[in-house]
C-alpha cells in the first residue's frame, strides 16, 4: 500500500497548496465590497472642484471646460460602452488607476513613467465625494444594445479627447 499512501500525500499538499493559494486571492477579491448610493449631483461638483475635466471630456457634459492637458488624454469618460462599468471598476480606476492602464494608447498620452498620468487621488478625496463621483459616472455611460461580445471590456469604449 506504499503507493496509496504516496498519493494521498500528494493529494493532500496539492489541497493544502489550493487552499492556501485560495486564500491569498481571496484578500484582494472584491467580494463583499458594496458602496452605498451616491449623489450624482454632488458627485459632478467633485469632477469640478478635482478638475477631472482638465484630462478627460465628459460626454453630455459639454458645460464643462475643455480639456487642457497637453498631451491630450485620449480618454474621455462616457458614452456607450459594451458592458457598463461596476462600481468596482469605477472605483479602481479613480483611486489606483495604474492598475490597469490601457496598453492601446501612446505611453506618453496614458503614463509618466510606469505610473498612470492620472495621479494619485487617494489623498485628496475623500469617501463621500468617491462614493458621489462614481454615482455621477454611472449616469454617464449607456450601454450598447444588443449582447455584448464575448470578453467584451467596459474600457473599450468610444474614445475621444
Ligand atoms: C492628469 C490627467 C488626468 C486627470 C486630472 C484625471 N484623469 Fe482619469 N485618466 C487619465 C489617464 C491618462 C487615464 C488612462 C490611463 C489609466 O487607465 O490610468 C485615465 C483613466 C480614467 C478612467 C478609466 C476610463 C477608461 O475608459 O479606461 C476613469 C473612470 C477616470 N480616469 C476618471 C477620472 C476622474 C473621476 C478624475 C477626477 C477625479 C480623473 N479621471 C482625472 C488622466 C487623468
Amino acid at each position: 500500500m506504499r503507493f496509496k499512501s504516496r498519493i494521498s500525500r500528494w493529494g493532500a499538499a496539492s489541497i493544502g497548496m489550493l487552499a492556501f493559494l485560495g486564500c491569498s486571492a481571496d484578500r484582494k477579491s472584491p467580494s463583499g465590497f458594496r458602496l452605498p448610493d451616491g449623489d450624482p449631483i454632488a458627485g459632478l461638483a467633485v469632477v469640478q472642484e478635482m478638475r477631472c475635466h482638465a484630462c478627460h471630456r465628459i460626454e453630455g457634459h459639454d458645460e464643462l471646460p475643455a480639456p487642457i492637458a497637453d498631451p491630450a488624454v485620449p480618454i474621455a469618460l462616457g458614452g456607450t460602452v459594451a458592458v457598463l462599468p461596476t462600481d468596482g471598476k469605477l472605483v479602481t480606476s479613480i483611486i489606483h488607476p495604474s492598475h490597469q492602464i490601457s496598453s492601446r494608447y501612446a505611453h506618453d498620452m496614458v503614463k509618466s513613467g510606469d505610473l498612470s498620468r492620472m495621479g494619485d487621488y487617494s489623498e485628496t478625496l475623500t469617501v463621500r465625494q468617491m462614493i458621489d463621483l462614481v454615482a455621477f459616472l454611472h449616469t454617464v455611460y449607456e450601454a450598447r444594445v444588443g449582447e455584448p461580445r464575448e470578453g467584451a471590456d467596459w474600457r473599450m469604449t468610444r474614445r475621444g479627447g
